[in-house]
């Protein structure tokens, strides 16, 4: 399967609602690549976004996640402490992995503490091994990403050396184009594209100028916006709230979830 840009969008009312699809969807991909392969690779995205969904699973979805078959890795981290506040791992940690029961080997930690940086970045690609040839099957199932107002993903900022990078799947990313202003590790749009499907979970008002841009920018504005040029073997799907989706065209939306929320008939 070659990486492809297939597009799905999915709106919905709320972020409430949003994290509930979203943890549902998950669970079903999970459970589909355990009865596939007997595992699922799961890359989480950092940032704030997440830890609504990531709590969620932790509470609501505990008993209906296959858990213990879960392999976690990270999309990017900062250049700092497990513990530090601005750590995705230390977030991740705090709202998931604490409080379900993933194997605690099967938790892939970007150490964001060691310097050189570059040396975290080399230990981690030895780790993720080589890429898979485009036609085999991909490294990840899902990649859960995030989106910032510039366009950047992962740690991918607009115009840096890490969004050409062809070769290596983990690269350090000495200036972050976004707070927190600390230096970065990021899986690169190669290893991003090892996977079987890409998840976008956006919200809020704050990201609407930046969605419509990505989702409508043509190919030649796209290393402007890295976010724009993932690419998955699978599907890339878009989960958004109504404020996230609130500048882009009706046409440009597939089902509208709120409707068919709206629709589901009312409990008790
Ligand atoms: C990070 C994330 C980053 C994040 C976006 C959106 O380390 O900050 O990986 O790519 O997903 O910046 O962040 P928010 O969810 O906090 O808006």
């Amino acid at each position: 399967m070659g990486a492809r840009l297939e597009r799905e969008i999915r709106v919905f009312p709320d972020p409430t609602r949003e994290a509930e699809a979203a943890a549902r969807h998950l669970a079903a991909r999970a459970r589909v690549a355990v009865r596939a392969r007997g595992r699922f690779s799961w890359v989480l995205a950092g940032g704030r976004t997440p830890e609504g969904l990531y709590r969620l699973l932790a509470r609501r979805w505990r008993s209906r996640f296959p858990w213990e078959a879960t392999e976690i890795f990270f999309g990017d981290e900062r250049c700092v402490g497990r513990r530090d506040p601005e750590s995705n791992y230390a977030m991740a940690r705090e709202a998931l992995l604490a409080h379900v029961p993933i194997p605690r080997h099967r938790i892939h930690r970007l150490r964001g503490e060691l310097r050189p940086a570059s040396r975290a970045a080399e230990e981690y690609a030895r780790l993720i091994g080589p890429l898979p040839p485009a036609k085999a099957s991909p490294r990840f199932d899902t990649v859960l990403l995030g989106l910032g107002p510039d366009g950047h993903t992962a740690s991918l900022f607009p115009g840096a050396p890490a969004v050409r990078e062809r070769t290596r799947t983990v690269v350090a990313v000495p200036r972050a184009g976004h707070p927190p202003w600390v230096p970065r590790l990021s899986l690169t749009l190669a290893a991003l594209a090892s996977s079987r499907e890409v998840l976008f979970l956006v919200e809020g008002s704050e990201k609407a100028d930046t969605v419509a841009r990505v989702l409508r920018a043509a190919p030649r504005h796209s290393s402007n916006l890295p976010a724009r040029m993932v690419r998955s073997a699978g599907p890339i799907l878009w989960f958004l709230d109504r404020a996230a989706a609130s500048r882009l065209p009706r046409a440009a939306i597939g089902p509208d979830l709120p409707s068919r929320e709206e629709r589901r008939p009312a409990r008790g």
